[in-house]
């Protein structure tokens, strides 16, 4: 098959210096932390050329109030375009790091002791934002059907007791890849309504549904919703530029905002950085080609992902994630002693994320990210296939 324009060959990788490539020795083929192995959309990178071409790093004066107008535009003319929701300038805080937001909500909305419901498994620094800041973490299962995790109906409201202040959402979910639908985000919203909760959505991986599922903010759902809803969301995830530290926290109502600030004034959180702006910007803005192409490449890869684990190695279990280039693997049926992570990445070379820091259960679990080429896509798959025969031999 042809390489898509945008792979990076492994070399380069290699040469980087972030965690993805850093992380583990040249014998390992990384397949952890959430960012692609890819170049960046032309636009995106023009925009940093003439940055760097012109010295262009002083405080922003992007426009608006606070010198980041520009991308406050931006967010607003995106979730309208593509999820037609009318924000209101007046409740964005633009900030640099999204899981700051996370705990920011947490610590101004809640206090230690009180509950906050979390989907599990979960993106780990969910864990540490309720954990570390002597919240009590509520599991709210997602359970494996034939195509998909999904929440048992009507197990939300059984949960909350008059603690439990928050339900910490993410959708599309990292690590299953699903993407609620409208009547799963309504029973949240309801229950939310009927006990009084927060909803705290993070929504970071939204550009990254794939053809058959539909993402919808859930603060669109309804006025009453949205107004107990903060939704984080950035660019960083999609179009691939997470070093760039920049993304937007929404209020869902003037009331959350000024709840949110009599505990954390605007300053206290970091804003984003000249770079992170523009990039943001002119990917939300002219990236939308090089994503279409990128995901159709993601498609491919979840897949091939599919077809080789259910004919190769069919003692793991996985569903094709509806969104992400994430997939979240059950290997509970290879029974191997320890975790699965530590076994893949003794007996495979493989650096996958260990299942165990999503869920206390997970240990024989591990999360794929298949976002690179095709080929290192298939050297993974080989890798797995190879010790999973060698460990049933030994
Ligand atoms: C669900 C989710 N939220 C937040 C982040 C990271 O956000 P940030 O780098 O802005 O802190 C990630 C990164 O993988 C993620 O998957």
């Amino acid at each position: 098959m042809l390489s898509s324009s945008f792979e990076l060959p492994e070399d380069v990788l290699r040469a980087r210096q972030n965690v993805k490539w850093g992380k583990y020795g040249t014998d390992v083929l990384p397949a952890w932390v959430a960012e692609m192995d890819f170049s960046i959309a032309h636009p995106i990178q023009r925009t940093l050329e003439r940055m760097v071409g012109d010295h262009d790093y002083g405080y922003p004066d992007r426009g608006g109030n606070h010198g980041d107008g520009t991308l406050v535009a931006a967010f607003r003319s995106r979730m309208l375009k593509h999820f037609a929701w009318e924000t209101d300038p007046s409740l964005i805080l633009p900030l640099s790091d999204l899981v700051q937001g996370t705990f920011a909500t947490i610590l101004a909305l809640s206090e230690p002791g009180d509950g906050v419901i979390l989907q599990l498994p979960a993106y780990p620094p969910f864990h540490e934002a309720i954990n570390s800041t002597g919240r009590r973490l509520i599991p709210y299962r997602l359970e494996p059907g034939s195509e998909r995790y999904s929440h048992e109906p009507g197990s939300l409201s059984k949960l909350i007791d008059p603690t439990t202040k928050i339900i910490l959402l993410c959708n599309p979910q990292n690590p299953t890849g699903r993407v609620f639908e409208q009547a799963e985000l309504e029973e949240i919203g309801r229950v939310a309504i009927e006990r009084d909760l927060v909803i705290l959505s993070d929504e970071i991986h939204a550009d990254l549904v794939y053809r058959g599922a539909k993402h919808i903010p859930i603060a669109t759902l309804s006025p009453e919703i949205a107004a107990r809803t903060i939704t984080i969301t950035s660019a960083t995830k999609g179009f691939n530029i997470p070093g760039l530290r920049c993304g937007v926290l929404y209020f869902g109502s003037q009331a959350l905002k000024e709840r949110f600030h009599a505990r954390f004034p605007a300053r206290v959180l970091g804003s984003p950085g000249i770079t992170g702006i523009d990039a943001t910007v002119a990917a939300w803005n002219h990236g939308q080609p090089w994503l279409d192409a990128v995901l159709d490449h993601l498609d491919g890869n979840r897949r091939r992902i599919r077809d080789f684990i259910s004919t190769e190695i069919p003692a793991i279990q996985t569903l094709m994630p509806e969104a992400t280039y994430l997939g979240w693997l059950d290997c509970s049926r290879l029974g191997l002693s320890g975790s699965a992570h530590d076994f893949f990445l003794e007996q495979g070379k493989i650096g996958f994320s260990a299942g165990e820091f999503f869920d206390p259960n997970g240990h024989k679990f591990v999360r794929f990210n298949f976002a690179t080429s095709r080929r290192i896509v298939d050297r993974i798959l080989e890798r797995m296939a190879d010790a999973v025969r060698s460990n049933q031999r030994g």
